[in-house]
């Protein structure tokens, strides 16, 4: 299936496999990549040493196009940028727009740009900056989202902007792919779905979790860092969601000295990457402290199989996910389900002129 996404990056099928934190390494990246779809890895868990022995990974065991994800606003956001080019990753994606310099210096190189955004404004600003395509991700999507559904938000920016569009949040098959091109999107990314895969290193017992889950099961809340993130709803979620702010704050600081002793954070350093993310929001001081330790509560699910301690973040689709295919049988399934949809979409409207 050729589209302006495979053209644009050189993959085989119109399939992203987007960059989740503790989950899109290089096993899974290596695995879509080897399916012929776009893997992208995530970088903002990793430190650059470990990204750029990822992405050398990677490297050794494909030579087919993937990407990296990163996040704009990091400190070492210029250093991650330079192993990208270095290394010559094919793909730069971003979970909050990067400046209009970081694009031009990535482009100049050869790297294909692709901003992740959540609002038609700021498809048309990245876009105006010279960003090579868009990732768009509606409400029902995984991790951080924002509160409009893909089927809205997603015709909006098809319209808004000239550069291909992925559509994001919530697709998991092949009748998701042909109704994303029928949208004008340029292809699908995928979190959830590729998270729930034999390739992925997601311990066992947080991918059993993933699979019993329904779709009231999967909340978004601001309750863990003051952002809307769409995780499974835990007994911890649902604590801190019901908790007065003194028990909160309580239970917070209990659980930042718990994963200081894992993560080496001193607390000055928590408090200060903690007010870094408000971005200018009324945050509640546990809130400070969750925002600081978020890595860590995803790496505590995502790694260690702690369900109990760990945020589980999910998108909606999880609802409708049964099985843990391979990446390969997964793409080839929904390249198979694509084509029989678009048979019978041909067959059931017959032949021109009837
Ligand atoms: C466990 C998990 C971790 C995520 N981590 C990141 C991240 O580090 N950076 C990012 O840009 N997006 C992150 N996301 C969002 C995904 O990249 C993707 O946009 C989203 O999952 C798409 O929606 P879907 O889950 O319905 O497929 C994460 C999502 C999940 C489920």
């Amino acid at each position: 299936m050729r589209t302006a996404l495979t053209d644009l990056v050189g993959v085989r099928h119109p399939i992203v496999q987007t960059g989740m934190g503790w989950v899109a390494g290089p096993r899974l990246v290596t695995a879509t990549a080897r399916a012929g779809a776009l893997g992208i890895l995530a970088s903002a868990t990793m430190t650059p040493d470990q990204l750029r022995s990822a992405v050398r990974e990677v490297k050794s065991r494909t030579d087919a196009p993937f990407g990296v994800n990163l996040r704009a606003d990091a400190g070492d956001a210029p250093e991650r940028v330079r192993i990208i080019v270095e290394e010559g990753v094919r793909v730069a994606s971003f979970a909050l727009a990067p400046s209009k310099e970081l694009i031009a210096e990535l482009k100049d190189a050869g790297v294909v740009v692709v901003p992740s955004v959540g609002a038609r404004r700021h498809a048309e600003k990245v876009a105006a900056w010279g960003a090579d395509a868009v990732i768009v991700q509606g409400g029902e999507g995984g991790g951080h989202t924002g509160e409009v559904a893909t089927t809205v938000l997603l015709p909006q920016v098809v319209d808004a902007v000239d550069i291909p569009v992925v559509a994001a949040g919530g697709f998991h098959d092949g009748r998701g792919l042909v109704a994303a091109l029928a949208y004008g999107a340029a292809g699908v990314a995928m979190g959830t779905r590729f998270l729930l895969t034999s390739d992925s290193t997601v311990p066992d017992a947080v991918k059993a979790r993933y699979l019993a889950a329904t779709a009231k099961d999967i909340i978004l809340t601001r309750a863990v860092d003051g952002l809307p993130h769409r995780m499974l709803r835990t007994e911890m979620v649902a604590e801190l969601e019901g908790a007065g702010r003194l028990r909160s704050l309580y239970r917070a600081l209990r659980r930042a000295s718990g994963f200081r002793r894992i993560s080496g954070l001193s607390w000055p350093a928590m408090v200060r990457d903690g007010l870094a993310m408000r971005h200018g929001k009324d945050l509640s001081w546990s809130q400070v402290l969750l925002a600081a330790n978020t890595p860590m509560l995803l790496r505590a699910s995502m790694v260690d199989g702690r369900t109990d301690l760990g945020i589980m973040a999910s998108g909606q689709v999880a609802a409708l996910i049964e099985d843990l295919p391979s990446v390969a049988e997964l793409v080839a399934r929904i390249l198979s389900e694509a084509e029989t949809t678009l048979t019978t979409l041909a067959a059931e409207s017959g032949p021109p002129g009837r």
